[in-house]
């Protein structure tokens, strides 16, 4: 993937109207670009609603999460099989639902199989916390991430999202991630992988990325693209880092 993948995620944010009229004003100012793919993660209620919302294929749609059985007594799920068509990628083992929701490797590993044969990409997240990063065991959780959640698959088949949990802009006493550190961390995600695997996903990255900091963390070299989340709820940032993507791949 040689183009630039910018994905909203919007977490458990908006009611429908306010996700409608976001979606009308993005297509309206996003005028298609080749070398970038605009993502947008809204809670899965909504999806049925904005796919039918949006024309073309300008802006595609991912799921914040899915369940990896197709069909079930699995109260409150949604399905890979029910969001086949709907999506084309899914966010998974996000650290919110590994931390809140008990997510283990092991249940991310699962997801990421049956997305696959959903034809749902996955966009795996991965990332370590600020004390495991203290601690000096930010390669050695990324490895058991990247081992469990590539394990038996195709990695040409999905997308790493490199998301420092102590740079979520959610987290407590939260701090911003240089260009440095996210530089040298993917480098490390690379080589974890290539030992794994001959196939090298594209590497997104995540963790208060904003009109601001968003050209510093572009330039890396070995990033295809950001996962936002808070300033992805501003219509006009986003259209703002969308003009930031278009520059900074030229
Ligand atoms: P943030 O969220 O941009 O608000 O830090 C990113 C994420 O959690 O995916």
């Amino acid at each position: 993937m040689s183009k630039n993948l910018l994905v909203a995620n919007w977490k458990m944010n908006f009611k429908l109207p306010e996700a409608t009229e976001y979606v009308a004003r993005l297509e309206e100012r996003y005028e298609q670009d080749e070398q970038l793919e605009v993502v947008l993660a809204p809670t899965t209620l909504f999806i049925p609603t904005l796919k039918s919302a949006l024309s073309g294929d300008k802006i595609q749609l991912a799921s914040q999460t899915l369940s990896a059985p197709e069909f079930g007594a699995f109260t409150g799920e949604t399905s890979c099989a029910q969001l086949a068509g709907l999506v084309e990628y899914s966010i998974i083992g996000h650290s919110e639902r590994r931390q809140y929701f008990n997510e283990t490797d092991d249940d991310i590993a699962e997801k990421v199989k049956f997305a696959l044969g959903a034809q749902i990409t996955p966009i795996i997240c991965v990332g370590e916390t600020a004390q495991q990063r203290a601690d000096g065991q930010t390669v050695e959780v990324l490895t058991k991430q990247l081992v469990s959640a590539l394990d038996s698959i195709d990695a040409s088949q999905v997308i790493v999202a490199y998301e420092p949990i102590w740079a979520i802009s959610s987290t407590p006493g939260v701090q911003q991630a240089t260009p440095g550190i996210i530089a040298a961390t993917i480098s490390e995600i690379k080589q974890i992988i290539a030992n794994i695997s001959s196939a090298q996903p594209p590497i997104l990255y995540g963790g208060s990325v904003n009109p601001d900091n968003l050209e510093s963390y572009l330039k890396i070299p070995e990033i295809s693209g950001a996962l936002i989340g808070n300033a992805s709820l501003d219509v006009e940032k986003m259209c703002a880092m969308i003009e930031i993507a278009k520059r900074v791949e030229q």
